[in-house]
């Protein structure tokens, strides 16, 4: 958001005055009965608040100090030895948990497994012992590159049990950017599947894979999971099959968990932002368990017989943080489910709620949007009456896509938990929980714990009603250490606008009730269809086609995905603007950066508008392409 520029967005939330108020069964089942008090306890006395958490889990050793702080550097839990591992599987093995269902997963082609704590904790254990074998220990870094099936989770784990760290990249992500974050985190051994299913389709993993490491030849071993059972290359100086190894004899299926500092990383994972590098979040055991932890307690109100589904990618941090460890540390049983959820049939996640009586779901609003198309016949058709919970993430919902999950896929039973948070945060900064009275298009307020507020440009609190920048005015267990790698980055990207108040980089109002709307991002970041994608990124893959001389990139409202994503060109001479140009240039971004970064639109144009230092002013640019005032074209220069 620039100075002095509209929010009109904001206004058309003023008229929403309906309020969902939760029923008696709901606050009765529910872990945070008060809201206010707790809420009021956990900022006054923040330490003790954590603390009490942290008491929740097993730590090997136990912490001399809740928050130690440098601002903005900030430690957790000092002194503490922890794994995450520990948590989430050892300690449901030696319990009553041991022969509950840990994961029940969907395969896209109709197949289909599930693993207890006990065989979930033995497969763990077997890929800790084969990731030794190849020599990788404590502080290196794995990059898996996995679609969503369950080897991706006993990937993740084996990788923080041996104390390794995780570098999670997205399997929509094409071969440079692959490469781009193998060579960022330096990692040694590549974990990945010879394909996955998407829409009926293979998507060619271990081929992108291969072309991703040439060039990177510290890659030593490649881990390749058999998923499709497809012929793909593999090079047998390189390659090994995920199933010959784990039943290689003397491959143990026990393993001694690594003890961590509270503060020992835990993993990586890259996420856009306003420069074309994609920033490396990194987050740690200690403080990341307990924030997961108590959020998806809280928040889902997740009991022992409950079965969760989260219906994002692992690849993302909705996947690491509540499909894989939040769930599995409160001992839950987790649904993953691959492919997509149009095929083989429209109903299809409709159908795996009512097999596996999914008693929590969680969800986007593109995807409800997504579904909405196809009326509610689909979901009226199926046994939904397990639903307690239902949840949605990654974009602000409109209030009117709000009301249509509330009333046909919960039945006006079941509370919706619009969680606004970060691959930054680990965990939810600001949501309901199912006994606060809900609002369509808010996220509710701010979890116990949190501190957060709207500021105006100078750093004072926005006063109802009125739009600002979200901020968090204290730390929080599981926030991100540092951008790995690149300490001034972090610095300058969340601590710089305000002192001691981190910058979430989005646009946020306060109503006079204290619930929270937030509206969107201010740098130069767009949400498609909940990805979040950097125009500079898109930018970097417009121009590595041979045609492109420039470019910018914008964001544009569209009713599905949110936002769109609209390219302007410009060509380098001696090329024509055509129609199958335009094309090319559209599949050369799939190619370079991934699918999901494909533009929209693609326009040709002559030049770019400009400020006096070069930069192009895509402000000008996305207010033209809607009809809206170019604001302050005085540093304008078009060459
Ligand atoms: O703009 C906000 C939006 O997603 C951004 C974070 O994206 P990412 O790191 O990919 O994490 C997505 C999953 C947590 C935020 O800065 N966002 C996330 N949740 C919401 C949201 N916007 C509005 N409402 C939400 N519930």
């Amino acid at each position: 958001m620039k100075k002095g520029e509209p929010l009109e967005a904001f206004e058309s939330l003023s008229h929403i005055q309906d309020v969902y108020k939760p029923s008696k069964e709901v606050v009765e089942n529910s872990y945070v009965k008060d809201y206010d008090s707790l809420y009021e306890f956990s900022i006054k006395e923040n330490q003790k608040f954590w603390d009490d958490v942290a008491k929740d889990l097993e730590w090997y050793r136990h912490y001399d100090k809740v928050l130690y702080s440098e601002p903005p550097f900030y430690k957790w839990f000092t002194g503490g030895k922890i794994n995450i591992v520990h948590n989430a599987l050892d300690r449901h093995v030696n319990s009553s948990r041991k022969n509950k269902l840990a994961i029940i997963w969907e395969g896209e082609d109709g197949t289909g497994r599930s693993y207890t704590y006990l065989s979930l904790h033995k497969e763990v254990n077997r890929m800790a012992n084969i990731l030794k074998s190849f020599g990788i220990k404590k502080g290196d870094t794995v990059t898996i590159y996995l679609p969503n099936i369950p080897e991706i989770a006993v990937s993740m784990l084996a990788c923080a049990k041996i104390g390794a760290i995780h570098s999670v990249v997205y399997a929509g992500f094409s071969a440079t950017a692959l490469k781009d974050r193998i060579m960022d985190a330096g990692s040694r051994l590549l974990i990945t599947s010879d394909g996955g299913y998407r829409g009926g389709k293979i998507v060619e993993l271990k081929k992108i894979a291969d072309e991703a490491l040439s060039g990177t030849p510290f890659v030593k071993t490649v881990i390749m999971v058999r998923r499709t059972g497809h012929d793909v290359p593999f090079d047998e100086s390189r390659d090994f099959y995920y199933d010959e190894l784990m039943n290689r004899p003397g491959i143990a299926s026990t393993f001694k968990t690594e003890e961590m500092d509270s503060e020992d990383p835990l993993f990586i994972l890259y996420t856009s932002g306003t420069t074309g590098k994609p920033k490396g979040i990194l987050h740690v055991h200690g403080g990341y368990a307990v924030g997961i932890y108590i959020t998806s307690k809280y928040v889902f109100n997740i009991n022992d017989n409950d079965t969760y589904w989260c219906a994002a990618d692992p690849g993302w941090i909705t996947g690491h943080s509540y499909i894989i460890y939040g769930p599995l540390i409160n001992g839950a049983t987790t649904v993953m489910v691959e492919g997509s959820p149009y095929y083989p049939t429209c109903d299809r996640w409709w159908k795996i709620i009512e097999k596996h009586a999914v008693n929590i779901f969680y969800t986007s609003p593109t995807a409800i949007r997504g579904i909405m198309r196809f009326g509610e016949e689909l979901p009226n058709k199926h046994d939904l009456s397990s639903l307690k919970i239902l949840g949605s993430v990654g974009e602000p919902i409109n209030p009117e896509v709000w009301r249509w999950y509330y009333k046909h896929i919960g039945k006006e039973r079941c509370p919706i938990m619009d969680t606004w948070w970060q691959t930054e945060s680990g965990m939810f900064l600001i949501t309901p929980v199912p006994s606060m009275p809900l609002k369509p298009g808010s996220c509710g307020k701010p979890f116990p714990g949190i501190d957060a507020d709207i500021f105006d440009e100078e750093g004072n609190p926005a006063p109802p009603e009125k739009g600002g920048y979200l901020v968090i005015k204290n730390p929080w267990p599981s926030m991100m250490r540092t951008i790995y790698k690149d300490e001034k980055r972090y610095i300058e990207t969340y601590f710089s606008k305000y002192k001691n108040a981190y910058l979430a980089g989005d646009t946020a109002k306060k109503d006079k009730d204290g619930y929270f709307y937030v509206m969107g991002r201010i740098d130069d970041v767009i949400k498609v269809s909940g990805y979040r994608l950097g125009t500079a990124e898109i930018e970097s893959a417009l121009i590595t086609h041979e045609a492109v001389a420039e470019s910018a990139v914008i964001g544009k409202p569209h009713k599905l995905k949110g936002n769109s994503i609209k390219a302007f060109v410009v060509l380098k001479p001696g090329f024509e603007k055509s129609e199958s140009l335009l094309e090319n240039i559209r599949e050369n971004v799939g190619h370079t950066l991934g699918p999901i970064a494909k533009p929209d639109e693609i326009e040709f144009v002559d030049s770019l508008p400009k400020t006096r230092s070069g930069k192009i002013m895509r402000r000008v640019l996305k207010a033209r392409e809607m009809g809206l005032s170019e604001g302050d074209l005085s540093t304008i220069e078009e060459d």
